[in-house]
């Protein structure tokens, strides 16, 4: 599996607090069936972000502290991008951390109040700087019952989504996870991802999310969500979203 989306470079933000977190959370994410993983801190436009080269210096730091450590895991880096009018700026400039060697797709963080007005027109201008977002854990900002146009929109336009694993499993409750599955029956669901903060609650563990979605949709689309996609993410080629179609309830007209 392949996780897109860790917060596990120790002292960017709110992620892991030291190496041994970190190492910890690399250890975690290799038994649980990880084999590449992404190292994405929060990214902040509006108050001096982290810088792209130290995000690299320290995925560098990481990957030689897990081959000491013995650990096979494909370390990348990026970034999880919080919208700000400077994005397009920001893109143009080539100061936005992309997901893997692809540099097609970012991870995009978008607060609750965050206005829509405008949104479609920024996502345009990013893509004409060759980057497209990828919308995090939308799941996790809006309830179950939202109005997903403006997503699906987006999606339409190349866009992606993607859930956060402890989500769709129901650890976050039933809200966050009824909103998964309105997204998988939309077709707005692309990828899943672990969102790991720590070595304790919130580690980079994906295979709950795996059984999940194997016992819903089937081992293809398991597959397809945990592994295959997000490659083709790192790859910068476009994946596809499968459709959850849920069958009407029957009711039977008891016979007295
Ligand atoms: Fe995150």
């Amino acid at each position: 599996m392949i996780d897109l989306h860790a917060h596990i470079l120790p002292g960017l933000d709110d992620g892991a607090t030291d190496w041994e977190v970190a190492l910890a959370m690399c250890r975690l994410a290799v038994a649980d069936g990880i084999s590449t993983l992404v190292a994405t801190p929060h990214y902040y436009p509006g108050t001096a972000p982290v810088e792209p080269e130290v995000i690299a210096e320290q995925v560098a730091e990481l990957r030689g502290r897990c081959a000491q450590a013995g650990l096979d895991l494909e370390l990348l880096g990026g970034a999880e991008v919080a919208l700000d009018a400077s994005l397009p700026a920001l893109a143009k400039a080539a100061r936005l951390p992309a997901l893997g060697p692809g540099g097609r797709y970012f991870l995009l963080e978008m607060p609750p109040a965050s206005p829509m007005r405008g949104l479609e027109e920024m996502v345009f201008q990013l893509q004409l700087s060759g980057l497209t977002p990828v919308f995090c854990h939308p799941e996790r900002t809006w309830p179950a019952g939202s109005d997903w146009s403006w997503l699906q929109r987006l999606v339409e336009t190349g866009c992606l989504v993607q859930v956060t694993a402890m989500s769709l499993t129901g650890d976050f409750g039933a809200q966050a996870q009824a909103a998964c599955l309105r997204l998988l029956e939309l077709g707005c669901c692309h990828l899943v991802a672990s969102d790991a903060h720590s070595d304790q609650w919130r580690a980079p563990q994906l295979s709950g999310a795996w059984d999940y979605l194997e016992r819903l949709m089937g081992a293809d689309t398991a597959r397809l969500m945990l592994a295959e996609s997000p490659r083709r993410v790192l790859e910068g080629k476009e994946p596809e979203a499968p459709v959850l179609i849920r069958r009407k309830r029957r009711w039977f007209k008891r016979r007295d």
